[in-house]
């Protein structure tokens, strides 16, 4: 059965190859086919083929299903006091995560599985077709297994975050052993990536040999390799990502000169997290010059009960525009394909031929509506 999809004014293919020859691979007044769940056929409408049915987008534009590569998704409870703390002058430094470690406890499977589908479905509802789910608010074995058990439900990319803070009341070098040890024996068969939360400047997080040994460990028990880098501070986060061949480094917030340079040329994407500097009131990270080095950037919403309760990426992209320097079409850019590599897929963030038909309609005619009419409805996945 294969579906043609019409009434697109523009459409973002990501492949430069196809359309206007710029990055977004831009084709104006197109047509998309869909069969088996890939995209068969993309082009100009007025040579479309003939299908088995056809949907009309009624003079909208389509993008690549948006790729969100940090996501905190499962958890219970609110963390608004600390939030409105901040409006009051309070710092962000991770010690409110405890209070989530707490509440998550404190939740059966069937309300955390409850809570996850819903954030799953407000993310989908705001164009995301691509999630990665992190652990990271269970700090024992049990719970960081039934953290990743849940997030495995919901999709493929998921994260062991065991190493996200060390737990009150635990010791520092007790608890890196669980996590380098018997948690990661536990949790490594339920995840494809390992964390850690690399900020000295954090007396919860973890140094630069600590992250180390989380991070080699991981590596030795399958997982590819993510780290929150850089987010309060300049600190060890970008280049120990670099030194290991991390496919990802977060936040990337406060960097030096090396740092740039190490990410310039490596094959770790940057992936800038702005709705954590919105709802944590410090400066956002510099887009434009990690992209005018040559960096990869991906953009991603960080969706947490602490640092930022949102998980859309229409605010993402806003916020990018805005505050860190980026054009419409570097941003969306940075929330598909980009966020695509930093999580090691050629199938999504595009819309190619063999691509995974994950489309995300725009209510406008460009794609330069998300940044243009930032806190609208402006992106919906499409249910094909
Ligand atoms: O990515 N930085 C560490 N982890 C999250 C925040 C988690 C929390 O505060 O609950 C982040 O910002
Ligand atoms: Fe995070």
């Amino acid at each position: 059965m294969s579906t043609l999809l019409h009434g697109i004014t523009e459409l973002v293919t990501n492949d430069p190859g196809l359309g206007d020859g710029s990055a977004l691979g831009l084709l104006a007044d197109a047509a998309l086919v869909v069969h088996a769940g890939r995209v068969a056929w993309v082009g100009p409408a007025a040579s479309a083929p003939s299908c088995d049915g056809a949907r009309d987008l009624g003079g909208r534009a389509v993008v690549p299903g948006f790729v969100d590569p940090h996501t905190h998704l499962v958890h219970a409870g609110d963390r608004a006091a600390e939030f409105a703390a901040r409006a009051a002058g309070q710092r962000y430094d991770g010690g409110g995560i405890a209070a989530t470690v707490a509440a998550t406890a404190a939740a059966g499977d069937d309300e955390l599985r409850a809570l996850l589908a819903r954030r799953v479905a407000q993310a989908r509802a705001a164009g995301t077709t691509t999630l990665e789910v992190k652990s990271g608010y269970g700090l024992d074995v049990a719970s960081e297994v039934r953290a990743l058990r849940l997030a495995g439900e919901v999709t493929t990319e998921t994260t062991f975050l065991g190493a996200h803070v060390v737990p009150a009341g635990a010791d520092r070098d007790d608890y890196l052993d669980l996590v380098t040890g018997a948690m990661l024996t536990a949790c490594a068969p339920l995840a494809r990536w390992v964390d850690v939360f690399c900020e000295p400047a954090s007396p919860h997080a973890f140094d630069a040999d600590e992250a180390r040994a989380v991070l080699l460990a991981g590596r030795a028990a399958g997982l590819g390799l993510r780290v929150h880098g850089n987010q309060l501070a300049p600190g060890p986060g970008v280049r120990l990502a670099v030194e290991l061949g991390a496919a990802s480094v977060d936040h990337c917030t406060f960097l030096t000169g090396d740092d740039v340079a190490a990410l310039a040329g490596s094959a770790t994407v940057a992936t800038l997290l702005p709705g954590v500097e919105f709802s944590t009131r410090t400066p956002y990270p510099d887009g434009r010059r990690l992209l005018d080095a040559g960096v990869r950037l991906a953009l991603g919403s960080d969706c947490n009960p602490g640092t930022c309760a949102t998980s859309s990426v229409p605010f993402v992209i806003a916020l990018a525009v805005r505050e860190c320097g980026l054009s419409p079409a570097e941003a969306l850019h940075a929330a598909t394909a980009g966020a695509a590599a930093s999580l090691r897929r050629d199938d999504v963030g595009r819309l190619g031929v063999g691509a995974r038909a994950d489309v995300t309609v725009v209510d406008g005619p460009s794609h330069v509506h998300l940044a243009y009419r930032p806190g609208m409805p402006t992106a919906r996945a499409l249910d094909l």
